[in-house]
């Protein structure tokens, strides 16, 4: 282990993670610009020493195998799979897992919690075919249980093979019944149909970290579900939070944070201490946005931070103004120029908040191509976006772009943007979408190539989706190396390091995703004994070496 590595990991073993880091600002990595000079992005890609050291394995071929396909000197654990008792209430792991999150127990790098996203349904997999083209009430039910997410405790044995605990005092499932507080500007509004408690979350794709140790999950494509169930839409497309430890923490959605089509949500502190919360909008000509909190984050707190999540303001980027532009009433009524149907949508903050991507196009965002996964880099505090394409711009493989905010302050309203890497056949990777950083500057990304593409035309070289890691520092900044290849019609999402980076956690989504015969499956990872049909499941991939 070298001496970076080391003094990265006592921050991260804090549990922290990026937030400490970051918050300190680049010392204790590279040498700092000094705070009066201009802000520029050579100083960002070219201005440190760091050697890239992460790079510990020998990079993979692209592979159709309907396997988890890992370089030499790796192996993995199926640690649950779509059906899994989780409890001795007997409820069951949920459907298509996407974002991760490890919460270690006692520090423990071999025995903690893990909070795992279940995004979507299948009508082969899971309910069957719609009944006289609609769902019955028993479906809709299924739909609405296999979505959410899954808390459930885990721990690795004496052969370090990590194991579900199925007797956990902790484990639970949150699914689309579970009864969810509403806070923020629009709770109790008008435009929410005057709810302060909804029921249930779906839809739920990436997440993110609190610095007070909870879970933030983003509803992602509610659509379909809410409409199918009966639901009002309005309660849905939220950033939700959950606390794994703790049952008597009510759910609760925030509406500060905006509706719209949440991938994730990064969480980091501004210099002065408040905090900033980065987030995507997964759609074709989409915005990308920060939240900043009124109020300063206090460690001592604890849980009460949570409220900084209600009081704030919500931002979204002009890439060609380099600002972000506040989404506060009187800017988004400005912007509507005396046009009465949008100033009869936006009469309240609450409007703004449920109507987020039309007054950010309103007021001048940039619509982008599918901003999924953000990320802050905890060695530098850019922030790393992974534009995964848009078909209508000619962005057939994507890109991840790179924001610079001024002062290197994520409290700043100004900031630069690069392309920081393309995906195509020249890096080897289409489709970018959820990342993550170790401890070496590294980028991890995995990609999602639609199963429909996959392995035909221009997708073709790519073969199945994979994950790759991309130096953010040192001479091979932003080259693509492969590190994992999914099974057939997979996708590899929420990766995850343990504090110690021993183990990832990666969500292995939709196997066999095209398969029309339930008895003729196109997959059958994860090839367990008994097993009939392809399982989504998560993974414990282990062999890191230092
Ligand atoms: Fe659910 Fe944007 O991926
Ligand atoms: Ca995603
Ligand atoms: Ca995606
Ligand atoms: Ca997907």
């Amino acid at each position: 282990m070298d001496k970076n590595r080391r003094k990265f990991l006592t921050y991260v073993g804090t549990g922290v993670t990026a937030m400490t880091v970051a918050s300190t600002g680049l010392g204790l990595l590279a040498p700092k610009a000094g705070a009066e000079e201009k802000i520029s992005a050579s100083s960002h890609l070219f201005g440190f020493d760091k050697k890239v050291s992460g790079l510990q394995f020998t990079p993979i071929k692209p592979t159709a195998k309907d396997e988890v396909v890992l370089p030499n000197g790796f192996t993995y654990d199926v640690v649950a799979a779509y059906g899994d008792v989780i409890n001795q209430k007997g409820e069951t792991f949920g459907f298509n897992n996407d974002f991760t999150m490890y919460l270690p127990i006692n520090g423990s790098n071999k025995h903690g919690l893990l909070w795992v996203n279940h995004e979507y349904s299948s009508d082969v997999f899971v309910t069957g075919p719609k009944q006289n083209g609609a769902y019955t009430s028993e479906q809709i039910k299924k739909i609405l249980e296999v979505q959410g997410g899954s808390i459930i405790e885990i721990q690795q044995d004496e052969e370090g093979v990590w194991k579900m605990k199925t007797d956990s005092k902790y484990a639970r499932r949150i699914t689309g019944l579970t009864p969810f507080e509403l806070r923020g500007p629009a709770a109790g509004s008008a435009a929410v149909n005057g709810a302060t408690t909804v029921q249930g979350t779906f839809a739920n794709c990436s997440g993110g970290m609190t610095p007070w140790n909870t879970v933030l999950s983003c509803e992602e494509n509610y659509e379909s579900t809410s409409r199918e169930a009966g639901l009002d839409e309005t309660h849905y497309g939220w950033v939700v939070e959950i606390d794994p430890f703790d049952e008597s923490f009510t759910p609760r959605k925030h509406t500060g944070l905006g509706r719209f089509n949440h991938e994730n949500a990064a969480v980091g502190l501004a210099n002065d201490g408040r905090l900033v919360v980065y987030m995507g909008d997964d759609k074709r000509n989409a915005g990308v946005y920060k939240y900043i909190s009124k109020d300063k984050y206090v460690a001592a707190n604890g849980k009460q931070n949570s409220r900084l999540l209600d009081e704030g303001t919500l931002y979204v980027a002009d890439m060609k103004k380099g600002r972000w532009i506040p989404l506060t009433l009187d800017v988004v009524r400005e912007a509507a120029n005396g046009e009465a149907d949008l100033l009869a949508k936006f009469q309240t903050q609450a409007d703004i908040c449920v109507h987020t991507h039309e007054a950010a196009m309103l007021v001048g965002g940039t619509p982008t191509d599918r901003p999924e996964d953000v990320e802050i880099s905890p060695f530098d505090k850019t922030i790393f976006i992974a534009h995964t394409n848009n078909d209508q711009h000619g962005n057939i493989h994507g890109h991840i772009t790179r924001f610079i905010e001024k002062n290197d302050d994520l409290g700043s309203t100004e900031f630069y943007f690069e392309i920081f890497a393309a995906g195509g056949p020249q890096s080897g990777f289409s489709a970018p979408d959820n990342l993550t950083f170790d401890s070496d500057a590294n980028l991890w990304t995995v990609t999602d190539i639609s199963s429909g593409s996959l392995n035909k035309d221009v997708f073709e070289p790519f073969a199945n989706n994979g994950m790759f890691v991309i130096p953010t520092l040192g001479d091979k900044t932003g080259e693509a190396y492969q590190f994992a290849s999914g099974p057939v019609e997979s996708e590899m999402t929420g990766p995850w390091f343990t504090p110690d980076e021993t183990t990832l956690f990666i969500a292995v989504q939709h196997p066999g995703e095209n398969t029309t015969d339930i008895n003729n499956p196109t997959s059958m990872w994860p090839h367990r004994q008994g097993d009939t049909m392809p399982r989504p499941a998560v993974i414990a991939i282990k062999g890191f070496r230092y």
